[in-house]
């Protein structure tokens, strides 16, 4: 299942993804026999590097096989990999690139070259590197496929112009435009769990549901980054984009395959029937100082431009116009600097209308992408014991529990294997890039422009912005704080 003597090159080797995500996700696949030994990996970047120094950068951030303190692997592992330094813009450099990838391939007399890159840059030398590896390194007569990250672009006229350069240079099939939710184990299964249930899928509709939250929670602020987040703000960092995926998986239809085509076939028809945004049905805050005074504002950071008005939480409301969702209401929220650290995808379903059981809880089916990634369904069942009345419970699907012997694979594990297998289902394509830039580039103009509105201030470590609750109740979905219920469970006292 894996391709012999790959060469997989990583530009912005010595950069915080490469180190903390790229090189580990690498050696996981090696670690569980997903990536062969022949396999060479190069990190190149401009800085001054020893391999050693390569090495001792991303140690730390690789995983022994369980419970193991197992070194040998990783000791194997560092045997494959090798470091350049060069400049991203010009010749020199990517020519000791190539003279590497040559002088490999030809001692491993390599029939047909597979080269992945996989560009772990800042935007403004992203352009500059994809033109160089196009120029020095590109296979005529192999497999060259390019991974690269987010940003596509800001908004949709500078993702256009992104995507006009880089078609080009290279083919909608050698591209791989890495989305890490839709490598997320729960994220994945929302298809299968969704169209392999006739109960789920009977029940997944405006008939049922009353509405859905798509729910993004950090407990943490955008410490060391301010200054790169300042400009970005939540709704591009992780609504524009990956719980954007996560509401196009849970309302798509059908596909009528796996095929990544029909799968994304499939996106693009949701996407394009969703409503534009109504800027004035939002919800928009910015994290101040925690209530115990240990947490500083966002503002406080001097990275930050001061008076920044850039939105660290949002909730925003999605309305689909078909037949299946028409006035259903889906809550994106996402913020930073929570009370927890939560992703969470809420079915809410409509209640009992009329008779003895028209006052008791709703059901709600509940997928926690993570941490402790589980499905769970708020389910009503009588009272143990001599009781008659109904009690809500769940019915429960732990992971660590259920499938304690199974790997799961880290979301960039998994989407990186893909790319290695030119599976595209879980990559974003040009046009489904374009249509989210397309709903998302009014919205957040008019959160940057001269008329923005002051975004509400909440205490880091809270809830999120006060007026949230309201907003969540006018949008009939309702909220923790009306149905206390731990989960999971415990037996009453
Ligand atoms: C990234 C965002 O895309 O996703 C970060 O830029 C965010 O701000 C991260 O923290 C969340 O990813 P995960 O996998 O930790 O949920």
């Amino acid at each position: 299942i894996f391709e012999k003597n790959t060469i997989i090159t990583i530009f912005g080797a010595s950069g915080d993804l490469a180190k903390k995500k790229t090189f580990p996700a690498l050696f996981g696949l090696f670690r569980e026999g997903y990536l062969d030994k022949s396999t060479k990996i190069i990190g190149y970047a401009r800085s001054q590097l020893t391999i050693d120094d390569l090495k001792t950068r991303i140690k730390q951030y690789l995983k022994k096989p369980n419970g193991t303190q197992d070194d040998e692997k990783e000791e194997e592992f560092f045997k494959m990999l090798s470091y350049v330094s060069g400049p991203y813009d010009t010749d020199e450099g990517f020519d000791t690139l190539n003279a590497l990838v040559q002088t490999f391939e030809s001692d491993a007399k390599v029939e047909i070259p597979h080269r992945l890159f996989y560009l772990a840059l800042p935007p403004n030398v992203f352009l500059d590197v994809a033109q160089q590896i196009k120029k020095c390194v590109y296979s005529e007569e192999g497999i060259t496929r390019i991974i690269v990250e987010k940003p596509f672009g800001h908004d949709l006229e500078s993702s256009r112009n992104l995507q006009n350069s880089l078609s080009p240079l290279f083919k909608e099939e050698e591209l791989f435009r890495i989305d890490h939710y839709l490598g997320k184990e729960l994220v994945k299964n929302i298809i299968q769990m969704r169209f392999s249930n006739t109960l789920l899928n009977a029940s997944w509709n405006k008939e049922n549901l009353q509405s859905i939250q798509i729910s993004f929670k950090e407990a943490f602020g955008t410490e060391g980054r301010g200054g790169y987040f300042d400009s970005i703000g939540i709704i591009r960092d992780v609504m524009q984009n990956h719980l954007l995926q996560i509401l196009t998986l849970l309302t798509m239809d059908t596909p009528r395959s796996f095929d990544s085509e029909a799968v994304r076939d499939e996106k693009v028809k949701i996407l394009k029937a969703i409503k534009p945004l109504n800027r004035n049905d939002i919800v928009i805050g910015q994290y101040g100082q925690s209530e115990d005074g240990t947490n500083s504002a966002y503002l406080d950071d001097p990275t930050v431009q001061a008076n920044s008005k850039c939105v660290t939480y949002a909730a925003i409301a999605f309305n689909i116009d078909n037949e299946e969702w028409r006035d259903v209401p889906i809550i994106m929220r996402a913020g930073k600097s929570l009370n927890d650290s939560k992703v969470e995808i809420r079915l809410q379903y409509k209640s009992v209308e009329n008779g003895v059981f028209k006052d008791i809880p709703n059901n709600e089916l509940v997928i926690r992408v993570q941490p402790n990634p589980s499905v769970y369904m708020k389910f009503n069942a009588k009272t143990p014991g001599l009781s008659n009345a109904t009690q809500i419970t769940d019915l429960n699907l732990t992971y660590s529990s259920r499938y304690q012997n199974f790997w799961i694979p880290e979301a960039y594990e998994a989407l990186i294997r893909d790319a290695l297998l030119g599976d595209h289902s879980n990559f974003v394509r040009d046009d489904e890039l374009d249509v989210s830039w397309k709903l998302f580039t009014p919205l957040l103009h008019y959160l940057e422009g001269p008329d923005a509105p002051q975004p509400e201030i909440y205490p880091y470590g809270s809830r999120g912005p006060k007026s949230l609750r309201e907003y969540l109740v006018r949008h009939k979905c309702f909220d923790q704080l009306d149905h206390p219920y731990t989960w999971p469970i415990t037996r009453p006292e």
